[in-house]
């Protein structure tokens, strides 16, 4: 029974050339440019429970609650599920990268079946990067996730009020199952009939280098960003958490936008389309990630305005002078 319909489904996804993983990507993008917009323009128009499911923490909904999505919303501090799980899909993929270059070998029949069935089917499913240009993406994508693992569980401040919808538990992690996956989609050694190119650092032009300079830099800023949110949770003398509450940042590049970390977010996955450029998918990951976090500093900034009397007007959204 199950094969049966695995069967038909696959013979549909060759028919059709059905790609899985950038149908979920283009999805995603066109759902948060229609809600990110009806939100950001003309929210007061909008019935209350769309309001509540597609704001969350700091900048959740405000006014009355509509019990059935209350019923679905989950704390924000499961944000660290997310990357239990993309940390451990990268390094699975990573070891997969490692695996092909040290044996000079295609990829398991079972991943290329598992590759086959999300990404258009054994037909349509053709060689885009090399493989020199894929692992050094997954290593970043892997530093990315452990580091933000290393954070969401160890040291980020959650405050226990804060509330995401169950969509947005199901779209980080679908995020994270497809981001992944494009790494290895595409790739020499992961399509049938092809081999991984002996590792190389001359298949890395020289943009490649400077996406991988921007990529460090745009993470340690995260990083840096993520602290500023932290410490201002804690006693500077003790180190004691003192509040929950959402004060107002300064320092880094808070003094120029208000969500650094946001943007340096979208930087990352742009300093890895250098390496990808020729993906599809993760041009199609790129975009969606660009215009979720618009979205999500948008909302974010205009509740700092509101918040904070005294808030920098030179601030900016998202982009540095510019939004
Ligand atoms: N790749 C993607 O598509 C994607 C999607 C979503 C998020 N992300 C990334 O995930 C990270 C977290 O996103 P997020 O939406 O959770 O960011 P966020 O709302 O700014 O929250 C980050 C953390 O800082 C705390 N915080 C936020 N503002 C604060 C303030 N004014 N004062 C004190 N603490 C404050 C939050 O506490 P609370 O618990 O009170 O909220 C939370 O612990 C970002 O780097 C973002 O780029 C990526």
């Amino acid at each position: 029974m199950l094969t049966d319909i695995y069967n038909t489904t696959y013979k549909f996804i060759e028919l059709c050339n059905f790609n899985i993983l950038n149908f979920i990507f283009i999805g995603f993008t066109v759902v948060i440019v229609i809600f990110g917009s009806l939100i950001n323009i003309v929210e007061t128009l909008l019935p209350d429970c769309l309001r509540q499911s597609f704001r969350y923490g700091k900048h959740c909904h405000k006014g009355p609650a509509n019990a059935l999505i209350s019923m679905t919303e989950i704390p924000k501090s499961w944000f660290k599920h997310f990357y239990i799980f993309s940390f451990t899909w990268s390094l699975l993929a990573l070891s997969l990268l490692l695996k092909g270059f040290i044996m000079n070998a295609t990829a398991p029949e079972l991943v290329l079946e598992f590759l086959d069935f999300v990404a258009g089917g054994q037909a349509n499913r053709n060689v885009q990067v090399n493989s020199t240009s894929a692992l050094v993406a997954s290593v970043l994508l892997t530093i990315q996730c452990a580091r933000r693992f290393y954070e969401t569980n160890f040291v980020q401040i959650f405050s226990k009020n804060s509330k995401i919808n169950w969509s947005h538990y199901l779209v980080g992690h679908l995020h994270y199952f497809g981001a992944i996956l494009a790494l290895l989609s595409n790739t020499e050694g992961f399509v049938r009939g092809t081999l991984p190119s002996a590792f190389s650092l001359k298949h890395i032009t020289l943009i490649q280098c400077l996406c991988i300079f921007i990529f460090h830099f745009s993470w340690t800023q995260q990083y840096k960003s993520n602290m500023i949110l932290v410490n201002l949770r804690k006693d500077a003398k003790s180190g004691e958490v003192k509040t929950e509450n959402h004060l107002l940042p300064t320092g880094g590049f808070f003094n120029i936008i208000s969500s650094p970390h946001m943007f340096f977010e979208v930087v990352m996955y742009l300093a890895i389309l250098g390496l990808l450029h020729t993906s599809t998918t993760w041009l199609l990951v790129v975009i969606w990630v660009f215009v979720n976090q618009l979205a999500n500093a948008l909302l974010t900034h205009k509740w700092y305005k509101e918040n904070f009397k005294n808030y920098p007007k030179n601030r900016k959204a998202l982009i540095p002078f510019i939004l």
